[in-house]
């Protein structure tokens, strides 16, 4: 939701989250696939383009992970290749 907290019992909050602060490729190959596992419960955001992406994440690690550092549209282009 809007402060990114989640809804309780359906979609994690984002405020805190490991995958927020933590390692910025792992993010954005969450993002890109919507979790990575073979039954994913997130829709994948891989219609967005490589600066859609970045921008999303760098506000979200901004509003809601503290500051942790933005994420570059150039980061996103490279996950991508690595995922495909
Ligand atoms: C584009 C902005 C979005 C970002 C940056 C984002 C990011 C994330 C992250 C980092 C997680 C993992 C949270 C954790 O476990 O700590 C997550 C989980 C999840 N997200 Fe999103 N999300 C976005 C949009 C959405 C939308 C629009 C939906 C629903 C329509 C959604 C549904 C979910 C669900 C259901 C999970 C839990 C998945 C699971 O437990 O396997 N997300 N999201």
């Amino acid at each position: 939701m809007k402060d990114g907290r989640g809804v309780p019992g359906i979609h994690p909050g984002l405020v805190e989250s490991p995958w927020i602060k933590g390692n910025s490729e792992a993010l954005i190959g969450y993002l890109l696939t919507g979790g990575f596992g073979p039954v994913v419960l997130m829709a994948r955001f891989d219609f967005l383009t490589d600066t859609e992406v970045a921008d999303v994440l760098s506000y979200s690690r901004v509003e809601f992970g503290g500051g942790v550092g933005a994420i570059s549209a150039r980061q996103v282009a490279n996950v991508r290749l690595k995922i495909r």
